[in-house]
């Protein structure tokens, strides 16, 4: 496994990189004649008329044009990698699952991708999918690129080096990293990673308004990490496998696609190290509401209500007084999946480990199960810190579906998380 350090700080920003001095043209971007005889192309992640603040573009110069493949034949290596969500009528249930015991083994990472809940159709450019991955080899000779959405990449155990046109990026668990619609790229790994991958079928992430919290605070635009430039001179045969509407497609082509030798734009893959997200909370009394949490948001239409939230849960000191720590009863327009990196939650006692799932659609009465109820009722509220813990949540206003893998593999006994409260007394 390669490695590089090399990172250009900020969110959405302008940057520029070239892997080879004079790569990059100056002073305009599609010169008649582009250094040593690269190929100028704009990738466009917004629409072109898209405002300034909205607008996401990069110019590449490569070795070839992307336009030079061969037709598209469907891809059936990947099985479980978006088959669609169950048809028929979705009952109003909570679910939760274990880590599969039996998501693929002897894949790389495209191949070991199993679609777990999705919402609304790739074509409506809204929703969002989750899916969990288990890879046990690096991607040899073949790249993946995402037509259908941005790929937000939660590694839970095992790193990641993750080879893109744009650049490299590693990621491990505690951080994560982003790859841009239409970006291709090649995960290789050290041994076996698996983890969770959110897919944004929307408008882009972005960081969250930070309203009376004022100019800082939350996630920091210069703690995302965008890769310098690197690229593969490769004269061998590549297959490009295309998530496009909902299903996989493959080409073949007789190079490596990731010979960008230069770019410069707005429109690039990153990482975030969740470590350095600064967490604000309730300093006088009560719970707030976990949009606190907010690392990164895709708006829809509506204002204040997210196509995705991406919701981290962090280590963090408790101090609130007469106040219920753990996130109270509540229901919801929102739906909620939720996954665990590390440690325990702290709404829930058992039965949501590292590398499992749960999903609380909208209206979905759901809040901490009876022990957790218990233990926050009656604890001695000195100022506390929750620890050695990393859960998140990728929230959608659209209501997930899950695939059938996801119904096999739920949790056959999770309304029982709820079972037993006692009623309340009056006097
Ligand atoms: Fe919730």
């Amino acid at each position: 496994m390669s490695t590089t350090s090399s990172y250009l700080s900020g969110f959405g920003g302008q940057f520029e990189s070239e892997a080879v001095p004079g790569a990059l043209p100056h002073g305009r971007n599609s010169p008649q004649r582009p250094a040593f005889g690269l190929y100028t192309e704009q990738l466009s992640g917004s629409a072109f008329t898209a405002p300034r603040h909205e607008n996401r573009r990069s110019w590449l110069y490569r070795l070839r044009p992307t336009a030079d493949h061969r037709p598209f034949e469907g891809y059936a290596g990947a099985p479980l990698f978006a088959p669609g969500t169950v048809d028929g009528p979705l009952a109003p249930n909570r679910l939760r699952w274990d880590p599969p015991a039996d998501l693929p083994a002897d894949c790389d990472f495209v191949d070991g991708i199993v679609t777990m809940l999705a919402n609304r159709d790739p074509a409506d450019l809204e929703g969002v999918a989750v899916h969990l991955y288990r890879a046990s080899r690096s991607m040899d000779r073949r790249v993946f690129v995402d037509a259908d959405g941005e790929l937000l990449i939660l590694p839970q155990s095992g790193a990641l080096h993750i080879v893109t046109e744009l650049g490299h990026i590693d990621v491990a668990p505690g951080s994560v990293a982003i790859i841009p619609r239409g970006i291709r790229f090649k995960v290789e790994i050290d041994g076996e990673a698996s983890g969770y991958i959110a897919e944004n079928h929307g408008l882009p992430f972005r960081l969250p308004e930070l309203g009376p919290i004022g100019a800082n605070g939350l996630a920091n635009p210069r703690d995302f990490e965008t890769p310098v430039a690197a690229f593969e001179d490769k004269d061998e045969q590549t297959q490009v496998i295309q998530k496009y509407l909902g299903n996989l497609w493959s080409t073949t082509l007789d190079h490596s696609p990731l010979d960008v030798v230069a770019w410069h734009g707005s429109y690039a893959p990153c990482r975030y190290d969740l470590a350095r997200f600064n967490t604000i909370g309730s300093v006088s009394f009560d719970h707030p509401d976990p949009s606190i949490f907010t690392v990164l948001t895709s708006p829809s239409d509506v204002p204040g209500r997210a196509n995705a939230d991406f919701v981290i849960f962090p280590p963090r000191w408790m101090v609130a007084e007469d106040t219920f720590r753990p996130p109270w009863f509540h229901r919801n327009v929102m739906s909620e999946a939720m996954g665990l990196i590390h440690g325990a939650y702290d709404a829930k006692a058992e039965g949501f480990a590292p590398g499992g799932l749960s999903l609380h659609n909208l209206m979905s009465g759901h809040g901490p199960d009876l022990d957790s109820w218990k233990a926050a009722s009656t604890a001695d509220l000195k100022p506390h810190k929750i620890d050695g813990t990393l859960a998140f949540m990728v929230e959608s206003c659209w209501p997930y579906r899950p695939t059938r893998y996801a119904l096999d593999h739920a949790q056959s006994d999770y309304d029982l998380a709820w079972a037993g409260f006692p009623k309340a007394k009056l006097p």
